[in-house]
Order: structure tokens, then sequence, then C-alpha cells
């Protein structure tokens, strides 16, 4: 595996890039700063290949940077209402830092860290200790997540944790994917098997209602183009400038759920996944920037399939279960698999 400086943070810590390449010249640079995915090239149509994730070129943007481009979530994916949760009969407080909810494990959440890094031949392995009591939440959480680039042209993400005392967690990878490289995705096309989502508030917090997809512009269990219903007049898409909803992935075990194409680029992604839901995130927050090699990203230029456990599961009873308990193992696995149409 190919390792290359990526600068220093400003606090003066070395960031590492590493890249994976597979049998097909395939290729996925991972850093060690968030455990970030900030390049995934594979093979396209035309005998190309194409960089299928946004990112950027420096450090510095990452760390200035506010959507997650392409970094691990933690220890808490998505919203928690008002920051608070009772675990065990004790309430305890997060940090607040999106509107009145807790966003992405806090105000530095494991995006924002360096993390250990470890090669295992084809497999980088990412890891650190979260101190009990960081962000706010319980126990001290020992984490690694490894990326593995098969030969099949998968990008396979297993994330295991393990803590000290009862504590959530839900931990996700928040790749902004273009099959295209670039542009707009509204016309990529998305089969999504899901029957339900959670129904959002004006903040993006699931209310813990849910809602059928039988008839809406949520219904993706065909495939359709993502920008084909994405501008109805219908609250739950008005009120987030489009789609950033849970999704509920029904079975068990790693099982395929979703499935993006380009005609354009001629690449298409199955997506598999062992977790009980998706965040599909048509990119709504993304303000006008420029991204890798000056390439001009803004709203709508990227979906995110966010592998997780229900949001705001820590607060709505019904929701299953965001609890990891005390030396119970957290394992969990998502692939990412790339293919010409
Ligand atoms: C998504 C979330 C969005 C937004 C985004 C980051 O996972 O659902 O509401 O916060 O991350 O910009």
């Amino acid at each position: 595996m190919k390792q290359f400086s990526f600068g220093k943070t400003q606090g003066g810590e070395p960031v590492t890039a590493y890249c994976i390449e597979n049998t097909n010249g395939a290729q996925a640079v991972i850093l060690n700063y968030g455990a970030t995915l900030q390049s995934l090239k594979v093979p396209n149509r035309a005998g190309g290949f194409t960089d299928v994730v946004l990112g950027y070129d420096t450090i510095a943007e990452y760390e200035a940077g506010d959507g997650y481009l392409g970094a691990t979530i933690g220890r808490f994916g998505n919203r928690i209402a008002k920051g608070s949760f009772e675990l065990n009969g004790k309430r305890y407080a997060l940090a607040v830092n999106n509107g009145p909810n807790h966003l992405h494990g806090g105000a530095k959440g494991f995006d924002k860290y360096v993390w250990g890094a470890k090669v295992q031949a084809n497999t980088l392995v990412l890891s650190r200790l979260s101190p009990d009591g960081e962000e706010g939440y319980p126990g001290n959480l020992q984490v690694s997540v490894e990326y593995t680039l098969e030969n099949d042209n998968s990008l396979r993400i297993v994330y295991r944790a393990v803590c000290d005392a009862d504590t959530v967690v839900n931990l996700t990878n928040h790749s902004y994917f273009n099959l295209n490289g670039g542009g707009t995705v509204l016309g990529h096309t998305l089969t999504l098997m899901a029957d339900q989502f959670s129904e959002n508030d004006e903040n993006t917090l699931p209310t813990g209602r849910m809602l059928s997809v039988e008839g809406t512009p949520f219904d993706f269990r065909t495939e359709k183009p993502i920008g084909q219903q994405i501008h109805a007049p219908d609250t739950q898409l008005t009120r987030c400038s489009g789609y950033d909803h849970n999704f509920v992935i029904r079975g068990e075990g790693p099982r395929f759920f979703a499935l993006l194409a380009s005609e354009q680029s001629g690449i298409c992604m199955e997506t598999l996944t062992c977790r009980p839901a998706v965040q599909l995130y048509t990119a709504n927050f993304l303000t006008p920037r420029t991204g890798k090699g000056g390439i001009a990203m803004q709203q709508q230029d990227a979906v995110c399939l966010e592998t997780q456990g229900f949001p705001n599961a820590p607060c709505i009873p019904g929701f299953p279960s965001a609890v990891l308990a005390a030396g119970e193992e957290y394992h969990s696995e998502t692939v990412y698999r790339f293919k010409t149409i």
C-alpha cells in the first residue's frame, strides 16, 4: 500500500494518505485524519477511471470544512434531540452543535481527529480511543474502521468498537458520491429498497413517527432519477431542501439495499450493509465551494448513503436501541461495489 504525506494539521500533527490499489487499477485514498475517504477512482464505461467521491486537496480544507466530506462519523451519526439522552437512569448532556440539537458526534467529532493507522495487506485499519466524557458521552470507547478495496471493485468498510461502560454508538461514513466525478447528481438514478422513512421536524430531526413511502416522492423501490420529484411540494422535502431522511432497511445481516447509477459515466454502485437504516442525503447544505482539482461543488452535486442506526434513537423509545453495553462488541459492515453498465 502506498503512503504519502498529506501535510500537517493546524496543531502540527502529521497527516498521512494511504492509497489502496486493486488488480484492476481502481484506487482508494484514505486519510488518517477523520479516517476519511479522500478519493475513490473506479472504472468507467469509456475505459478510464472516475473519482466518484467529492473531497479536498489539502488538510487545511478538511479542517475548516463543514460538510464531513468522506469522513468517519462518531460517536453518534446524525442528530440527538437537544443533545440530551438518558441511559440507565442517568441524563447525559452532549454538545449542541446544530441548531437546538447534537449532530455527528458534537463540536469535535471523530471526523476531526488524527487516527492511528496500521496496514494489513490490502486493508487499512484506523483506530482511536474516544475517552470517557468526550463530547459528553459515557465510557472509554476503543473504535476501529477498516477499509479494504476488493478486486471486484468493492470498497468494504468494517466498524468495530468496545466500551468499558454502557454507551450509545452509531458509526457511519459520510462520502459524497458523484458517479460522474462532478456536477449535479439529479440525473443519477436510484433504487432504494425501503418502504418506510422517518418523519423529520423543521430541524431535520426525526420526530419518532414513521411514514410510508407509498405514493410519495420518497418511493425509490423502483428505479427513478433522484431529481424526478425532489422539488415536489411535499413538506418533508421542502423543509430539508431535498432528501435528508432516515430510510428503514428491512432484514438482517449484510444485505443489498440500494443501487445508484449514472448513464453518463456508465458507472453504477451497489450498496450492502448490516445496519438497520440509511440516511439518504442529497448534499442540500453543500454551499458552493471548490474541491479536488478545482472542481466546483454545490448543493445536490452528490448523494450520501450513510448506513446507520436510527438517528435520535437515544431519545425515541420505539426506535431500535443504539445502546452498546459495556464489554459488548459493536461490529458492522458496509460495502460500496462499483460496476460499469
Ligand atoms: C447529514 C445530515 C444533514 C447534514 C449533513 C452534513 O448526515 O443528515 O442534515 O447535517 O450530514 O452537512
